[in-house]
């Protein structure tokens, strides 16, 4: 197996007026291509800050970041967009889909955001395998919160991201809807071997994914 991210001694620091915010001390992670990762740990440990730097969203203070071979401190910010479109997706706890889209819009527009304009065959097996293909029509407002995120999902996913991240996809669900979004993610995994990233505060969420990460203080735990 290919190691598709990989960090050493990764180091974060926020800074709040004349408050240095320590949120990552050293982050050394490694994920292989097609592995399904849990991380767990408590209420301000990193856990958000970590996966952002792992999708181009945040730069770290300090420390390497190689993703799919890339080197982000050697990237511009333009090349770590561009990277970030072609192959990251990312769900969130809130949905984020657009309220004045259908669902079918809300998937299709990451696709045109990309640019590489739209693929019928990889829509079709996406929102069949997540089961929504008789919601395309619906606008978020009469969709569930499940359904919601299956949508983001697919939106997540549809144009083929190298790797999938994921801060508490179920946060925002109960647990039958939970359960269902777990499985379609382990699904994901499975056929298309998605590489995904979850962050999760549910054991029962963490227990569906290859392996679990937990952190504290802005480390990551020894095994
Ligand atoms: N933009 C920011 N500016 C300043 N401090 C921040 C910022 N984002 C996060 N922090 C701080 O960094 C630390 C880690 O935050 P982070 O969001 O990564 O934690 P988390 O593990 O995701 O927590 P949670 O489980 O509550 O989502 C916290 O102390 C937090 O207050
Ligand atoms: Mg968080």
């Amino acid at each position: 197996m290919e190691p598709i991210i990989l960090t050493e001694n990764l180091k974060k620091v926020y800074h709040v007026g004349k408050v240095d915010v320590p949120a990552l001390r050293g982050v050394d992670l490694l994920v292989h291509e097609g592995e399904f990762v849990a991380i767990v740990g408590p209420s301000g440990c990193g856990k958000s800050t970590l996966l952002h730097i792992l999708g181009g969203l945040t730069s770290p203070t300090s420390g390497k970041v190689l993703v799919d071979g890339n080197d982000f401190s050697k990237m511009t910010d333009a090349d770590r967009t561009r990277f970030r479109r072609h192959k990251i997706g990312f769900v969130f706890q809130r949905f984020n889909l657009l309220p004045t889209l259908t669902a079918r819009n809300n998937i299709e527009i990451a696709q045109h955001i990309q640019g590489n304009g739209y693929n019928p065959h990889r829509f079709e097996a996406v929102v069949e395998m997540l089961g929504i293909k008789d919601k395309l029509d619906y606008k978020p407002y009469a969709l569930s919160g499940g359904e919601q995120q299956r949508v983001a999902i697919a939106r997540a996913v549809i144009c083929e991201p190298k790797i999938l991240l994921a801060d508490e996809p179920t946060g925002n669900l109960d647990t039958e809807n939970s359960q269902v979004v777990l499985n379609m993610l382990r699904t994901l995994n499975r056929n298309f071997r998605q590489t995904i990233v979850m962050i999760t505060h549910n054991p029962e969420a963490a227990a569906v994914a290859d392996r679990t990460i937990r952190m504290r203080d802005g480390y990551i735990l020894p095994d």
